[in-house]
């Protein structure tokens, strides 16, 4: 399982003779799947060009302060970065990163990010042994920065001890690692994805232009928080996330079966993120339709809802809805929550470039007594918070999965 996949990873690179293994770094963060980006401070310029980290991250590296004013690099790689790494940090970028400097990029982009920051320290063993590092280093520590390292050994001085930077491979791993949520370990999910498809003849189809990027981002975002992922999907052009088994079905009727049937083995977290057709065709036809001269309706009737369901199952599990809505998005969403009885609606404005087929969502998440924007984002971004806040709400409601109050509930 690669959790390092399409992560952004803003390396800062410090002025350490450790500065050339960074190199190795990025190369092998990419061969994992993560986009990087490289800030290097100035004295880190005179260790290692530029043009390397730019070759082998095949992205623009930062130094400095854009000559365009208008510029505010600082909050756009902030905002951008999934995990902020710095290897090597010396002594000097900890102690500014203690006194939270912003006195050059690196510095400030650390103080603007809400993004987990990493350092991997590598300096002499003297600097790594005094008092002044220990307090910085402890500082940090305290602020929930992750300290990577050192490791112990020969160093470029001639000195062994403490201060070696952890080798790249090890970075990687501890880098991978912190996306591992565990907000779901050991939890069963079923979820669905995609659009359905309804026969109108053996050649003809009622669908949607749901394209199933949604789904499929959090199905793996699930399987990156520990779940255990069981995705069934209409028809779309994606590979199933590696880790996650995949079931593709083509009508609601087909996926209804098999949600029910893997609901019914055992699950504790139902989300239900397929665009699933509200009507069919009544009378599919078993040949193909003639064209006719005259006009032509088709009867359609109603389809099972998925959703409601599974929610109104006896031994139900934690019920997860989309809603896709072109206006009154809050209003519409809480009203599908009550209906359908689940537990949280994650509703779509579609349109306006949003929701279907793009890369690109914008999500507002609705509970009980709760609600919460997740502003416009990529959608392996927002599949990100969305099992964040699936998981704090699960966590805090365990007793809603097979309650009889709850069951009282829904079959009322
Ligand atoms: C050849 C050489 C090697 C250095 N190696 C280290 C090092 O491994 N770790 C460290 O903390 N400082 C090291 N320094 C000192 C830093 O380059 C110096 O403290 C600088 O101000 C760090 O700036 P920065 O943290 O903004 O990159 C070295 C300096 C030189 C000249």
């Amino acid at each position: 399982m690669n959790l390092l996949s399409d992560k952004r990873i803003l390396l800062g690179v410090s002025g350490g003779i450790a500065a050339y293994k960074s190199a190795e770094l990025v190369r092998q963060l990419r061969a994992a799947g993560a986009v990087v980006r490289v800030v290097m401070t100035r004295a880190a310029t005179e260790f290692v060009t530029a043009r390397t980290f730019q070759a082998l991250s095949g992205q623009p590296v930062w130094s400095d302060w854009s000559d365009d004013r208008t510029s505010m690099d600082h909050i756009e790689l902030a905002r951008w970065a999934d995990r902020l790494l710095i290897a090597p940090a010396t002594a000097d970028t900890l102690a500014r990163l203690a006194h939270g400097r912003a006195d050059d990029l690196l510095g400030a982009i650390c103080l603007a990010s809400t993004a987990p920051l990493c350092v991997a320290p590598a300096m002499n063993q003297g600097m790594w042994r005094h008092a002044a590092t220990r307090d910085n280093v402890r500082y940090l520590q305290e602020r929930g920065v992750a300290i990577l390292g050192p490791a112990e050994g020969a160093q470029a001085c001639g000195d062994n001890g403490p201060g070696r930077m952890l080798e790249p491979e090890a970075l990687v791993r501890a880098l991978s690692d912190s996306f591992s949520s565990g907000a779901l370990a050991g939890v069963s999910v079923v979820l669905t994805a995609g659009p359905t498809r309804e026969a109108v003849d053996p050649v003809r189809y009622i669908s949607n232009r749901s394209s199933g990027k949604m789904g499929y981002a959090i199905a793996a975002a699930a399987r990156d928080a520990g779940a255990r992922v069981e995705l069934i999907s209409g028809p779309t052009a994606l590979d199933a996330p590696v880790g996650v088994h995949l079931t593709r079905v083509e009508s609601a009727g087909d996926m209804l079966a098999a949600v029910l049937d893997r609901v019914e083995a055992g699950c504790q977290l139902f989300i239900s993120a397929a665009a699933v057709a509200d009507y069919r065709p009544a009378r599919p036809a078993a040949q193909k339709l003639k064209k006719q001269a005259q006009q032509w309706s088709l009867p359609l009737e109603p389809v099972a809802d998925i959703l409601a369901t599974v929610s109104a199952l006896p031994r139900r599990p934690f019920c997860v809805g989309f809603a896709a809505e072109t206006e009154d998005v809050e209003q519409h969403a809480q009203k599908k929550r009550l209906l359908k009885g689940v537990e949280l609606i994650a509703a779509n404005r579609v349109g306006r470039n949003l929701g279907f087929d793009t890369d690109d969502n914008e999500l507002l998440l609705v509970w009980e007594g709760g609600s919460r924007l997740l502003a416009r984002d990529s959608k392996t971004r927002l599949a990100r918070l969305l099992i964040e806040q699936i998981a704090t709400l699960y966590s805090s409601q365990p007793c809603l999965r097979i309650s009889t109050e709850n069951d009282a509930k829904h079959s009322a």
